[in-house]
């Protein structure tokens, strides 16, 4: 294995992204500053638990589906998260026991707490990368060591685009990692969607904007575009609940998780998918990152259901 860079420094004192989802969904991985940051944002934001979950439910039939029926026999998980429930890796080799699974995340604190799993699964490599570096996360000896990039991969972007604002070229970046991978992968997305309660995502504007550098939430068409070209699987690009719910879960409404998500397969690359691809170019260490092309201009198809149905 690799050496490791030196050991990073973790953050005690503000709230983290992986640490407040982890204690969003439940997990232990997280400190008191996290904790008092999820008490105030739920008062503002009352849907965030319930779309943090929705999400969490909404991956892992996701990587049901890509481990089993559509045979994808490796991952790569950009802004995975802490470890918690439902981890990539144990429903992928429940579905598949050899399939092969790199976590990437930009938060060291995850890092440090997979490397349990390192020890415990051959299969399983977790990376400190940034997706606003796509092709220095593609190129990390970790990741080629266990992913073979000429063959399918499973691309999970799962609630972290959210944390690329508008300059970071968020598309750019989406664009330049399906172009590198084989055809036959698949790319499989969620993002919190600004239409469906307009407030309450407002809010969670004002939360991205604090962070460095700043997020923020998307409309439907923006996030379509992360797809654009892609062959969605059905039922397209939907709110998490509606995307091929499980008899024994609950039922998310739109208005409960307001989070578009869905799954496209890469046939072929596209033209757009490598000019970004040719134009990305890796930042110095610590400065925001930007690429160089027109982002793409077509949108991905959207299925704007809104149904309450529970
Ligand atoms: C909301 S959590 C999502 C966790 C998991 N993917 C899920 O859907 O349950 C977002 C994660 O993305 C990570 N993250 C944020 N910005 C990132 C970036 N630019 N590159 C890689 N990871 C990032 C955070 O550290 C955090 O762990």
């Amino acid at each position: 294995m690799t050496a490791h860079p030196p050991e990073p420094e973790i953050d005690f004192y503000n709230p983290s992204p992986a640490r407040v989802h982890d204690f969003l969904v439940g997990g232990k991985d997280n400190f008191e500053v996290d904790r008092a940051a999820v008490r105030e944002l739920t008062d503002t934001i009352p849907g965030l638990t319930t779309m943090a979950l929705a999400t969490r439910a909404w991956l892992g039939r996701v990587v049901t589906h890509l481990a089993g029926e559509a045979g994808i026999a490796q991952f790569l998980d950009i802004g995975s998260g802490l470890p918690t429930t439902g981890n990539t890796h144990t429903i992928a080799q429940t579905a598949a026991p050899a399939a092969r699974v790199v976590y990437v995340d930009n938060d060291h604190l995850v890092l440090a707490h997979c490397r349990a799993l390192l020890t415990e699964n051959p299969r399983v490599r977790v990376v400190h990368g940034d997706l606003r570096d796509p092709h220095r996360i593609l190129d990390h000896p970790e990741v080629t060591g266990l992913i073979d990039l000429t063959r399918p991969v499973a691309l999970i972007l799962s609630s972290v685009l959210a944390f690329l604002g508008d300059d970071d070229r968020p598309h750019d970046a989406v664009a330049a990692l399906r172009a590198r991978v084989a055809p036959g992968s698949y790319l499989a997305v969620s993002h919190p969607d600004n239409t469906v309660a307009p407030d309450q995502a407002a809010r969670l504007d004002q939360l991205y904007a604090t962070l460095s550098p700043p997020g923020r939430t998307r409309s439907p068409e923006e996030i379509a575009r992360f797809l654009t070209g892609l062959r969605l699987l059905d039922p397209g690009l939907v709110h998490v609940g509606h995307w091929r719910p499980a008899p024994n879960e609950p039922t998310w409404t739109p208005e409960q998780a307001w989070v578009l998500a869905g799954v496209g397969r890469l046939d072929h690359p596209t033209a757009a998918s490598a000019e970004a691809a040719a134009s990305v170019r890796p930042p110095p260490d610590g400065v925001p990152y930007a690429v160089g092309t027109p982002r793409e201009k077509t949108g991905g198809r959207v299925d704007r259901r809104r149904s309450r149905s529970t």
